[in-house]
């Protein structure tokens, strides 16, 4: 059996990923060390051929002897020990969660319905770093997957409404302050009309007590327009990575370009996308539809009418679920060869955890 260290497993993908690995029967088939940047020594989770304490996670002696190492510590950890290793002879397989080594070009980025077949054979030629994309990427290629398949997609226009959760949890629970903080001073307050209350609202979310450490702004009755740094094209670096990374995960021969405005909002754990699709020709919206809908196992199509978008195509009805719905499909007015989309997906699952899982498994 190969031996697999796991680092961060304990943060918000790695809990993830330890529950589905646990559903999915995965600590079956190898041997599990568990590492600690700040514990080793005290007791290891349990689960089936797993050691029996945590390992240090700056101890390289340890780390070398693992055959795959699964990291979801965040990219200052990858950036600081994975040169280590591998300059210290490692040959074993890395996994990785961070952005750090995305756009390295031995680098595969992972996503099982999209690039198994890339992964395959990259395992098979011995690659040894496989590493989970963009969220908001990773989610709209599951939903398009089908256009891409049959080589439809001319340009790809995708403005994200992102949750909460994509910047971290101390920034799930930071909304939910803000929320709180809000709804106390609503409750408390005297009766009051509409205007009167988005006055006061507004009071409360410019004071400075109101929680926005981690945010740096309200993000509760309000939207973010900026998702990561800042990049030379104007781009925010969240809009930068989705054309690079969604061209690297399906390996185009020409760049597919893909841009829009990425915007965080009060959303815990899904991320949603409005696209603006631009085809290559002209094809019937029916046509469009079936690709879409029969290109991989995750992607459900959503009838393009208001109860079922209503029902089935938000953050509250696909939280904790690998279904990716995506509707609202329909040809647009902008010419006939442009389609609208909206798709939706849980950020921590296909969008972090899942696609690590499922390339675990292939190299075990
Ligand atoms: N960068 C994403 C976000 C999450 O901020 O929502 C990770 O892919």
């Amino acid at each position: 059996m190969k031996k697999v260290g796991f680092i961060g497993w304990r943060g918000m993908v790695g809990s993830v990923l330890m529950e589905r690995m646990k559903e999915e029967n995965d600590f079956a088939h190898f041997e599990s060390y568990f590492f600690s940047t700040s514990q080793a020594g005290e007791d290891a989770p349990k689960m089936a051929n797993s050691c029996g304490k945590l390992l240090s996670a700056n101890d390289p002696k340890e780390l070398l002897k693992m055959d795959v190492l699964l990291s979801c510590q965040g990219g200052d950890y990858t950036n600081e020990i994975f040169p280590k290793l591998r300059n210290d002879g490692w040959k074993g397989i890395w996994i990785d969660a961070a952005s750090a080594l995305r756009m390295k070009d031995d680098a595969i980025l992972v996503l099982d319905p999209v690039n198994r077949d890339l992964i395959q054979k990259n395992i098979a030629a011995g690659g040894k770093n496989f590493i989970g994309a963009n969220c908001t990427v990773s989610l709209m290629l599951i939903a398009l997957h089908g256009l891409f398949k049959e080589n439809l997609v001319e340009w790809v226009s995708s403005m994200t409404y992102q949750a909460a959760s994509g910047a971290g949890a101390k920034n799930m629970i930071e909304l939910l302050d803000q929320m709180k903080t809000v709804g106390n001073s609503f409750a408390n307050g005297p009766a009051k009309e509409a205007l009167e209350l988005e006055k006061q609202m507004n009071a409360v979310m410019a004071s400075n007590e109101f929680p926005k450490a981690n945010f740096g702004h309200p993000l509760a009755l309000n939207v973010l327009p900026w998702i990561d740094s800042e990049m030379p094209s104007g781009q925010s670096k969240e809009e930068w990575k989705a054309q690079v990374e969604a061209n690297k995960i399906l390996q185009t021969a020409t760049t597919v370009p893909v841009d829009g405005t990425c915007v965080r909002v009060g959303a815990l754990r899904c991320h949603s996308q409005g696209l603006t699709i631009k085809l290559k020709k002209s094809v019937a919206p029916k046509t469009v539809e079936e690709l879409i809908s029969r290109a991989n196992p995750w992607v459900d199509l959503v009838p393009n009418n208001k109860p079922e978008t209503l029902k089935h195509l938000t953050p509250a009805a696909i939280t904790g679920t690998l279904r990716v719905p995506i509707g609202r499909v329909r040809p647009m007015t902008l010419g006939d060869t442009f389609f609208n989309a909206f798709t939706c997906g849980d950020q921590l699952l296909w969008g972090a955890a899942e696609p690590l899982r499922c390339v675990l498994r292939m190299v075990v």
